[in-house]
């Protein structure tokens, strides 16, 4: 096990991304290491482009000692996590209760119009995907969407080009 880990950390995972996940392992009681599962996956992800292969996922559970299927089981479950190539820059929009109920449809027409792609895709020149998520937690910026690691609320079309006009 330790030569497994060895390789799958010491090649995959970069010095930075370790160094991050010690700060997030410290957080937690010694024994709790596997706690700091859901960082370690953000930090590997971010490091790589965006998403997650399974060697990364592997070396992750290496890292943090815990049973490889358990980091799969975390990766696949929360929408925050990409187990595919992902564009530049990822839109989540959400289509929940509030969001829906205040025009989350209409958001995702526009996007999509804009695009020249449905939820789900990325564009061709591998700038922005579109996806479709969960409640976000900020229902009362309904309706709203989350860019990277921003959040905007209370769209409309003319915001909504704007947001599109201001990327890089
Ligand atoms: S329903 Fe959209 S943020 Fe909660």
């Amino acid at each position: 096990m330790a030569a497994v880990m060895d390789t799958n950390v010491n090649n995959l995972l970069s010095a930075e991304s370790l160094a991050e996940i010690d700060m997030w392992i410290s957080k937690y009681p010694a024994e709790q290491k596997q706690s700091a599962c859901m960082a370690a996956l953000r930090i590997v992800q971010d490091a790589n482009d965006g998403h997650l292969t399974d060697p990364l996922m592997e070396a992750v559970a290496d890292y943090l000692e815990m049973p490889r299927i358990s980091v799969y089981e975390v990766a696949t479950f929360y929408s925050m996590y990409e187990l595919t190539p992902v564009g530049k820059h990822k839109i989540c929009i959400c289509t929940n209760i509030s969001c829906m109920l205040c025009g989350s449809d209409d958001v995702v027409s526009h996007f999509e119009k804009r695009l020249g792609i449905s939820l789900g895709e990325t564009t061709k020149d591998g700038r922005i995907t579109l996806k479709e998520v969960e409640c976000l937690g900020a229902c009362v910026g309904a309706p709203m969407l989350q860019i990277d690691k921003n959040y905007y609320e209370n769209l409309t079309p003319e915001t909504i080009d704007a947001i599109l006009d201001g990327l890089d």
